[in-house]
């Protein structure tokens, strides 16, 4: 098993979105038993995959119990489940605080018979779930807006891991979201980064709000869908890679 988690200090850059897709090509492109853990209460992955919570489901007592198995659900695609978000997580980072620091490694790696791929979609922000986070995965894949302030926020984040789990730290996939060349900004700051990952700002992606699919499913021929395809070839390789 591998675990990746999207993740990001600033919110609204595209992580849900890119852990659906990541989520979604792995099952189906590379036929890998995957789950999805949607670690942020806002809970927008579990809906785009058409999912809610169970009723009488806490994500957070969960946690604390080491009891996911009854959290997950399956969803409409085959090899892919579904860890959903609710209203308990909004407690977490209280709980987490007072806990041990590697709970949540603890849990990922409780999954590793039962799936390939575990991706976590996580809420914005350096926090102690983050800090779990850092420990429990092998890659972070970090979205952010082409501009200087979100290279600045990634900088930020490349520190913190240096400097807070250094010798333990997971890789590191920086991709550019959301991305308009015809913006003078956004193309002079991939000039200066080409070799980086790139998800084009795109009607398909933020139509999935709306038609609750993956990319690949509703739009398999878009731009978007090709970048998608072209950015889980290069997770698939970085977590092969991965001891
Ligand atoms: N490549 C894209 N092109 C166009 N719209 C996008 C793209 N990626 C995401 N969006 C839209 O931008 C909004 C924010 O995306 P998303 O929810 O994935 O961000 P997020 O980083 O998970 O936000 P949060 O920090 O609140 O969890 C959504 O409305 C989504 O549909
Ligand atoms: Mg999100």
């Amino acid at each position: 098993m591998r675990s990746l988690a999207v993740f990001s200090v600033k919110g609204g850059v595209g992580k849900s979105a890119l852990a659906v897709n990541l989520a979604h090509a792995a099952a189906t492109l590379s036929a890998r038993r995957t789950l999805l853990w949607d670690l942020d209460t806002q809970g927008a992955a579990t809906y785009t995959l058409r999912l809610s919570a169970r009723p009488d489901a806490s994500a957070r007592k969960g946690i604390a119990e080491g009891e996911l198995g009854p959290l997950i659900q399956a969803s409409d695609f085959p090899g892919l489940d579904v860890l959903a978000a609710d209203k308990s997580l909004r407690q977490l980072e209280k709980q987490l605080a007072d806990d041990k620091a590697k709970r949540l490694k603890k849990l990922v790696k409780s999954l590793d018979q039962d799936y390939d791929r575990v991706i976590l979609d996580c809420p914005p922000g350096l926090t102690e779930l983050a800090d779990q986070v850092f420990r429990a995965v092998d890659l972070l894949v970090v979205p952010m807006l082409p501009s200087p302030l979100s290279m600045r926020a990634y900088d930020q984040l490349v520190d913190h891991l240096a400097k807070h789990h250094k010798g333990s730290a997971p890789a590191i996939l920086p991709v550019f979201t959301m991305v308009d060349r015809r913006k003078a900004l956004h193309a002079a700051t991939i000039a200066a980064a080409p070799e980086r990952a790139t998800i084009p700002y795109a009607a398909a992606v933020e139509a999935m709000a709306a038609t609750q699919l993956p990319v690949l499913v509703k739009a398999p021929k878009s731009p978007a869908a090709a970048a998608f395809r072209a950015l889980w070839t290069d997770v698939e390789r970085l977590l092969t890679r991965v001891a």
